[in-house]
């Protein structure tokens, strides 16, 4: 989710604002993605580099997202969206937004429409890290280790390999996202800033994913859509 900064700064407004105004966004493409029939959406609001930003926006950050996660809990919960916080383990985060977090993931535990993965206070390699150390201690042999297994001791095993990464306001970069998850994932960058971006936006996207041919490594699908 990105371009919030940008979005004031065109406003001559403080970057806060910006954050502000991304709520709106939140709410608009989740409801967009579950109507839509996605079934699995992820939501990169906070990465382990996002700390180096000021104090002050840390701060409102944290404050934001609480206030957010509050806010919607019901309508998440009538929607049928099933809420997973990914990250969340630094010790800088206040404890109060860790307890929402897990009364959201409690509350909506038992939901299956879909699942909304929030990436907050994530990053890709320290997942990669941890899972090496739970795999250490959990004495795996190198002969035994398979990307199966590996897979296993990252966070949320069950939640499947990211088919499609959008990332919005024309920044071409991963940022340390779901290293492992995004390794064939298509990738769109719309040049809506954030605080812009809108259900038909996000369809676009989809559509965009749709006429994508993946391979996996393969050879293009036959004109009658056998494998060769
Ligand atoms: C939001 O956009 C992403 C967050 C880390 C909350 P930015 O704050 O990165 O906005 P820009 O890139 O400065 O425009
Ligand atoms: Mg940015």
């Amino acid at each position: 989710m990105d371009g919030n900064g940008r979005w004031a700064e065109q406003r001559s407004l403080p970057r806060t604002e910006g954050h502000r105004a991304a709520e709106t966004t939140v709410i608009d493409i989740i409801e967009a993605a579950r109507s839509a029939g996605v079934e699995w959406l992820s939501l990169y609001a906070f990465s382990t580099e996002n700390w180096n930003r000021p104090g002050v926006e840390v701060d409102y950050l944290m404050r934001l997202v609480r206030r957010v996660v509050r806010k919607h809990a019901p309508l998440l919960l009538a929607r049928g969206i099933r809420c997973r916080f990914l990250g969340a383990a630094d010790p800088r985060i206040p404890r109060e937004l860790i307890q929402d977090f897990d009364d959201l993931t409690t509350l909506t535990g038992d939901n299956r429409r879909m699942t909304l993965t929030v990436a907050f206070d994530h990053g890709g390699r320290r997942d990669i890290v941890e899972a090496a150390r739970s795999l250490i201690r959990s004495g795996t042999s190198a002969d035994d280790l398979t990307e199966r297994v590996f897979a296993e001791h990252l966070p949320f095993p069950d939640t499947p390999d990211v088919d499609l990464v959008i990332r919005t306001s024309g920044e071409h970069r991963i940022s340390n996202f779901m290293l492992w998850k995004v390794a064939y994932a298509e990738w769109v960058f719309p040049e809506v800033l954030w605080p812009d971006f809108r259900a038909p936006d996000f369809l676009a996207c989809l559509h965009a994913y749709q006429r994508r041919d993946r391979r996996f490594g393969g050879l293009p699908a036959q004109p009658n859509g056998d494998p060769r």
